[in-house]
């Protein structure tokens, strides 16, 4: 058995906004965990152990709870525990039975209920300690976000961010203590935020407005990713993404990843996609880095390192993209082991000697061999014709359940 938690949320209006049975539950724990900020916002008592949140606090959290088991403890988190809070860490460590979530109003749906905006169609980002780069990933026009911020600083990191990429004309509306007597509401556009200061607790209600940045389906303009010519184009990128399939929660380990493209449109697919880019050349994985960031994606990681012995000791992926480097001994060999059933893997080959040893692939353990010509128009003197870039060999592999 592991230890039992019960989550209490807390609003902005603290300890007299908590129901009877929710102060009675704090009342009566043996143990109450939180940010200093939520124990700063409940009554004195004797002979109740308060403790904040250790750091780092994943690391540290298992033997917190392990410390208290069998006694009442009770955790208080903002809003609703389980939007960008504590409730999934703890569920992660304890296993679902274990935790009992009471939930408040969360922030975002105090903002949606201020702003007058349809939970269907906003998309909420947390920047709570991570780049604010996230946020270009939700940038359409029209489209709206909610920002989950930092602190008091986030409203004009997000700001020049949106200034920078020509999204100046954005409203930004930045909703400070949501559900408290000091709440406030700043409505502006990102050019205009500059010097404006925000309260520590904020959301940022976002409706985008500027040039568009590419679609949401894989195949975004070449010219939206900085590089030196090693790149997956976009027609042979849209068809690899198409067959890599990007789910849910996926990892895609992009073997030779160029100017990073296919896992960048891998990561963009889903908010809660992963990828690993392992890349030999370390001015091209600083690339990788500044184009992940640029288009929304800047939890990507790069492993700087040659292939096959970089793949050794990472987590298992779900699809595998081979982009570079399918020559070296052991690279296709690797890939095909580390996948899982179900997984797929993608092998672009554009010389004689890869063509062969992706036949051979074939031969060995199936799947699909397709041959890529893309031809694009150009001036023949004052008419045009169609310029042929070099025929690239995909081969495509799904592995079968055992
Ligand atoms: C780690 S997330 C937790 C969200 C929380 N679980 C919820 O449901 O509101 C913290 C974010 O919520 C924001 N936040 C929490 N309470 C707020 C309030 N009363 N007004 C505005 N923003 C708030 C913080 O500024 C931060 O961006």
């Amino acid at each position: 058995m592991s230890p039992a938690v019960t989550v209490i949320g807390i609003g902005a209006d603290g300890w007299t906004g908590l129901t009877a049975e929710h102060r009675q539950l704090v009342l009566d724990a043996d143990i109450v965990l939180g940010g200093r900020r939520h124990l700063d916002l409940l009554p004195a008592s004797e002979n109740q152990i308060r403790e904040p949140w250790p750091s780092p606090l994943r690391e540290s959290l298992p033997a917190l709870l392990w410390k208290y088991d069998g006694r009442r403890v009770v955790a208080l988190a903002s809003g609703d525990p389980f939007v960008s809070g504590i409730g999934g860490t703890l569920v992660e460590i304890l296993g679902p039975g274990a935790v009992v979530v009471e939930p408040t109003v969360s922030s975002v749906a105090l903002a949606r209920a201020r702003m007058g905006w349809d939970a269907e169609t906003v998309d909420v980002v947390s920047v709570v300690g991570r780049d604010v780069h996230r946020v270009l990933r939700s940038i359409a026009p029209g489209h709206r976000s909610i920002v989950l911020s930092s602190d008091a600083d986030t409203p004009g990191s997000v700001a020049d961010l949106l200034v920078n990429t020509g999204h100046g004309g954005s409203k930004m509306t930045v909703l400070g203590d949501l559900g408290s007597d000091d709440e406030t509401s700043i409505a502006t556009t990102a050019d205009e935020w500059a010097r404006r200061r925000a309260p520590q607790l904020n959301v940022i209600a976002i409706e985008f407005d500027g040039p568009v940045v590419g679609g949401w389906v894989a195949g975004l303009p070449d010219e939206l990713f900085e590089n030196d010519g090693q790149l997956t184009k976009r027609d042979l990128r849209a068809s690899a993404l198409s067959r890599l399939a990007p789910r849910p929660g996926q990892l895609l380990w992009d073997v030779g990843a160029g100017a990073g493209s296919v896992g960048i449109e891998w990561m963009r697919a889903h908010p809660t996609c992963r990828t690993i880019a392992v890349e030999a050349d370390e001015t091209r994985a600083a690339r990788i880095e500044r184009n992940a960031q640029a288009l929304g994606v800047p939890d990507l990681r790069v492993v700087t390192g040659r292939s096959p012995d970089a793949l050794a000791g990472l987590p298992r992926p779900d699809a595998i993209f081979v982009g570079g480097g399918a020559t070296v001994p052991g690279v296709i060999e690797t890939c095909v082991a580390a996948l899982p059933a179900g997984g797929r893997l993608v092998v672009h080959g554009v010389t004689l000697e890869t063509e062969a040893l992706l036949a051979a692939a074939h031969t060995e353990h199936g799947g699909e061999l397709t041959r890529i010509h893309v031809e694009t128009t150009a001036p023949i003197g004052t008419f045009t014709g169609w310029t042929p870039s070099r025929a690239v060999t995909q081969w495509t592999l799904t592995k079968e359940h055992a």
